[in-house]
């Protein structure tokens, strides 16, 4: 069964369209989405509603629990006082634009989705089985994955939050880190899509990016009085 995943898309529907698209045209049976539907981008509500009309199930990302639940932050992590700063104003301007149908589909996002595939136990969740914040970089030590993978109680794990892609196999766990379809980091603008294909016990795992119209979307960030940086990070994928 090939499962498409659609990671933190991030207000960008123009990204979102291009990435259901090609899951579509790669045949996959089921789609999934990572959470993190709002910030940086505008499109937040045009989101929610085609994940909804697509009945595509999700879990929920940091961002959407604070949106949600009306919290002061957006419990992001920030390397400096400017990108604070930015992610501030990205947060407080995307809380005063949810309406109220996206605010409670964001609520009634599950934490994590369980699945069972052929002869495989998948977990979904947006950032790690405990914590919808907590950054799951490729670098981390062998050791967290392997306790993870205990926590999720599953031999596939799918997830995002670090918008930047990767698949590791340790011992017969196999982790997806889905990348993000609408603000990707890893210096490809382009949206990404994550394919899982299980046939019996075999899991073949790869990223599709695809090429959207990433500067109506930047000129869109800029038209809507969020910050000109979003734009920037937008086309430089960073
Ligand atoms: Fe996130």
């Amino acid at each position: 069964m090939k499962i498409g995943i659609l990671g933190d898309i991030h207000g960008n529907i123009e990204a979102l369209k291009t990435a259901y698209q090609t899951a579509v045209e790669e045949g996959v049976e089921r789609i999934y989405h990572l959470g993190d539907l709002g910030g940086y981008a505008p499109f937040v509500n045009e989101v929610a509603e085609f994940l909804i009309e697509k009945n595509i199930e999700g879990v929920q990302g940091n961002y959407d629990e604070a949106i949600a639940y009306d919290k002061t932050h957006c419990g992001c992590k920030y390397e400096d006082d400017f990108q604070a700063k930015m992610a501030q104003l990205s947060f407080d301007w995307t809380k005063r634009a949810v309406n109220e149908k996206t605010k409670n589909y964001m609520k009634n996002l599950p934490f994590s989705i369980s699945l069972q595939v052929e002869e495989r136990k998948i977990k979904i969740f947006h950032a790690t089985p405990i914590k919808n914040n907590l950054y799951w970089y490729e670098e981390r030590e062998e050791k967290f994955y392997l306790l993870m993978a205990q926590k999720a109680e599953a031999e596939i794990m799918i997830y995002g939050h670090t918008h930047i892609p990767y698949f590791k196999k340790i011992k017969d766990f196999y982790f997806i880190n889905a990348g993000s379809v609408g603000k990707p980091k890893d210096g490809d603008p382009r949206t990404c899509i994550c394919i899982v294909d299980i046939k019996r016990k075999d899991v073949n795992v790869s990223f599709i990016r695809k090429s959207y119209d990433v500067k109506k979307v930047a000129n869109a960030i800029i038209e809507s009085g969020l910050p000109e940086y979003f734009a920037e990070r937008l086309i430089l994928a960073k």
